[in-house]
């Protein structure tokens, strides 16, 4: 989804919870929405770094960090707090 000019990827869990990262990988920009959730992680669909979705922290060995949203969920929409 889009938010002006940020491009949010929004997932949904298997608990339920919603997560809301940007939808850039810090390392080449890619489609972070396109990648296998695994847990609370998402696999960068380019080059498989692993981030984790609440963080937003790129896992070791590589380094970076993505935005995060605080998102909540009221009579069944998604707010996304940006
Ligand atoms: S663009 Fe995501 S790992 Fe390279």
């Amino acid at each position: 989804m889009r938010a002006g000019e940020t491009q949010i990827a929004l997932f949904r869990l298997s608990s339920g919870t919603i997560r809301a990262i940007d939808n850039r990988c810090p390392h080449k920009q890619g489609p972070l929405a396109e990648g296998i959730v695994s847990n609370d992680i998402i696999i960068c669909p380019l080059h498989a770094r692993k981030i984790d979705l609440q963080s937003g922290k790129v896992l070791e060995p590589d380094t970076g960090c993505v935005t995060t949203y605080l998102t909540r969920i009221e009579n069944g929409q998604v707010f996304i707090q940006l």
